[in-house]
């Protein structure tokens, strides 16, 4: 394993923003992280993992310590009586992997296609879309704790999975790398097509009657309603705040004041509100660049930097974003990516 110095960041990820890491080592096998780790533990560097780099937002003035790329792609899907395990490599693409079930027959991330990013991420973020989320299929995830360097299987129980949240976000999952995961997938079941996207799909474009049907359709969709990054100097991390919970008390005195928001009720009796509706109704930032960056003009949640912009251009106008909604809603908006380096 070659490790390189002074690698700029901004290609690797798809806001193309950041500076330089110190040390960047590119991991392919298990061996590759004991030793890069090893690394960094005998100059004393903090480390950071990239993988698909698409939730990302790296400071312009980089990481001082050893960025971890990973870029194992294996794949083993063990077949049983009723569906398989499948085992995939955190560097391998996860819609790519989302492509192999729905060929293989095996049901229930097709609602996931499209979600830009490695496997490692999809834990991490419990990823999801489309009335689907990545932690109903999760069965076990293998990660390497780089402060005790063993390996170690966390059940899904383990990773306490929430809303675009999970153990390695918190402090006590920090020291985990993801190294691999294993998904749970049925060979039949119910397509899960109640999303109103989905609905309005099938009513005016085409039936969906089965899994390949449901991935053409999410990829049909989010190519409308996302910009597209390859191949242009467009850059995005999708959805940049998370959609606000709050208690049921709240939700109702926001509904009273805001009668035509959306609301979504969780289990456990708290409110989803959308964050996107609140930017684009009520702070009418659908759309609106200041400088190099904005809002996305056919998703007010998505962020944009349309060339040349900073992070520290992003974090400005998140927070003009933030503190208009506050004022304006009471409601307190929190970013979903993940700040890297000194933001
Ligand atoms: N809406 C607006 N204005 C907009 C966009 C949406 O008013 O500009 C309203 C819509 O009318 C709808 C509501 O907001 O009532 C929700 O919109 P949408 O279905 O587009 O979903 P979202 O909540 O904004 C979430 C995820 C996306 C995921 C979509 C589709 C989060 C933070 N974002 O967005 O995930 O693709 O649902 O399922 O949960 C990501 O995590 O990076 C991401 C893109």
């Amino acid at each position: 394993m070659i490790i390189r110095e002074q690698v700029l960041l901004a290609p690797y990820t798809t806001f193309h923003i950041g500076g330089c890491a110190r040390y960047f080592a590119e991991v392919e096998s298990d061996a590759d992280i004991v030793e890069a780790v090893e690394f960094a533990h005998t100059l004393n560097l903090p480390i950071s993992i990239l993988g698909g780099g698409s939730n990302l937002l790296i400071s312009d003035r980089g990481f001082d310590g050893l960025v971890i790329y990973m870029t194992g792609e294996r794949v083993e899907i063990r077949k049983d009586d009723h569906g398989a395990l499948v085992i995939a490599d955190a560097g391998m693409n996860w819609d790519k992997l989302v492509g192999v079930c729905v060929e293989a027959g095996l049901w229930g991330i097709e609602n996931l296609s499209g979600i830009p990013g490695n496997v490692g991420a999809t834990p991490v973020q419990n990823i999801g879309a489309y009335g689907a989320e990545v932690g109903s299929f999760i069965e076990w995830v293998n990660v390497y704790d780089k402060n005790e360097c063993v390996f170690k299987r966390l059940s899904k129980a383990e990773c306490k999975l929430a809303y675009r949240d999970s153990i390695f976000k918190q402090e006590e999952g920090k020291s985990h790398i993801v190294v691999r995961v294993a998904y749970r997938l049925p060979q039949k079941g119910k397509l899960n097509i109640e999303y109103k996207d989905l609905i309005a799909y099938a009513q005016n474009e085409h039936a969906l009657d089965t899994i390949a049907d449901v991935r053409n359709a999410v990829l049909t969709i989010r190519a409308r309603k996302f910009p597209l990054y390859a191949g242009t100097t467009i850059g995005t991390a999708g959805s940049f705040f998370k959609n606000p919970v709050v208690s049921s008390e709240a939700g109702a005195t926001f509904s009273a004041r805001f009668p035509d928001a959306p609301l979504f009720p969780q289990e456990g009796g708290n409110i989803k509100l959308s964050a996107a509706w609140i930017i684009d109704n009520i702070l009418k930032m659908k759309g609106v660049r200041e400088g190099n960056v904005g809002t996305w003009e056919a998703q007010a949640l998505v962020m944009i930097n349309f060339g040349g912009g900073t992070a520290a251009e992003v974090v400005s106008f998140a927070k003009h974003i933030i503190a208009r909604a506050q004022n304006e809603t009471g409601i307190i908006l929190e970013p979903e990516v993940v700040y890297v380096g000194d933001i």
